[in-house]
């Protein structure tokens, strides 16, 4: 049954997947004021039930939004999409290993979306994320735009908080992405890394803060890779960062911001890769990813780049 006390529906996004990170995200997104309408969509009825009865029950302390459960249907005239079923990642899993079990899951779900009519952008955020965003690109047959992952958004964040404590700044001074996969050959793009305008290899030498930055930079890349497994490890799963990162890429689509963020996309001959869907900086706006930023990488990035391109490419054939 609907929830009747709101009309407006111009922003509407359904969430397929109401467990830890699907559920945070609807938490995080019905506070931000950015959509009329959340669907939440689950296999599992109770779940999806009392998740969308905990959240409306908070109505009164968030902007106005409709929130209700529905179904793959619901798809057809949302702006946003966002796939976060399927099974979660166990202690010592890496994200490969679920490969196969997700991309069932992801590639059924795609079709379902793309069967709705919908004309929105499909967010993928299940894991191996790079997988499966090529998994829903392909089963759902859609334009490579319009179906995007949500990549190293996260690890994009951890590193800048991590960079931000380690030089004591702001985080919000500090600009930095994480490419390639979104998993263990993910790496940092130094040279893009600045604080305040300040590429990294000038700050580094006059800041002063640590003996030897070659080595603090190494140790920090390791964190921000090594970052979900020791959550998981605390706490069984990650649930809080990712919610905010997938409320930052909604409000780039739904405000159509022209964001520059670290999403998963198919590249087709960008840095010299094709046919796998990996991070690199994209435009992002209400039609998806606009373009890439094919920015000019250092040797070293672009094999790694090219590195983490062929560990997706080995793991896609192993499902295809
Ligand atoms: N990309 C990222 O940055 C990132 C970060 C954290 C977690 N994840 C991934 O997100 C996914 C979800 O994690 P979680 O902790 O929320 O897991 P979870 O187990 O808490 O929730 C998954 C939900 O998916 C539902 N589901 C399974 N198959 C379904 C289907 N066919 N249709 C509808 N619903 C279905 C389950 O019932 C469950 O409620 C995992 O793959 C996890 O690895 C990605």
């Amino acid at each position: 049954m609907k929830d009747t006390i709101y009309s407006a529906q111009q922003r509407k996004v359904v969430v397929v997947g109401a467990g830890a990170v699907g559920a945070t995200y609807c938490y995080a997104l019905a506070q931000s004021g950015l959509a009329d309408e959340i669907v939440i969509t689950d296999r599992n009825e109770d779940l999806m039930k009392g998740q969308v009865l905990d959240l409306v029950h908070g109505q009164t302390f968030f902007p106005t939004v409709a929130i209700r459960s529905g179904s793959i249907e619901d798809c057809a005239d949302a702006q946003l999409v966002v796939i976060t079923a399927g099974a979660a990642q166990k202690p010592g899993e890496t994200r490969l290993d679920l490969i196969k079990k997700n991309a069932e899951i992801t590639g059924g779900i795609a079709e379902g979306i793309a069967k709705s009519g919908c004309m929105g952008v499909m967010l993928v955020v299940s894991n191996p994320v790079d997988i499966l965003t090529y998994v829903a690109l392909k089963r759902s047959g859609w334009s490579k735009n319009r179906v995007i992952g949500s990549g190293t958004v996260l690890d994009s964040s951890r590193f800048r908080h991590l960079l931000s404590k380690h030089c004591d700044v702001d985080v919000h001074n500090v600009h930095a992405y994480i490419l390639g996969e979104h998993g263990d050959s993910e790496f940092a793009a130094w040279s893009m890394t600045n604080i305040a305008g300040i590429n990294i290899d000038k700050y580094c030498p006059v800041c002063a803060r640590c003996k030897d930055w070659k080595k603090e930079r190494k140790l920090i890349e390791e964190q921000v890779r090594d970052s979900a497994y020791h959550i998981i490890n605390y706490k069984g799963s990650t649930q809080f960062a990712v919610g905010l990162a997938l409320v930052r890429i909604t409000g780039a689509i739904l405000r159509s911001q022209n964001t520059i963020l670290s999403v998963s996309t198919l590249l087709e001959s960008d840095f010299g890769i094709s046919d796998v869907c990996l991070s690199v900086p994209c435009v992002i706006t209400d039609k998806g990813v606009s373009r890439i930023i094919e920015n000019p990488l250092s040797e070293v990035e672009l094999g790694l780049l090219t590195n983490s391109a062929n560990v997706l490419k080995k793991a896609l054939s192993s499902i295809l």
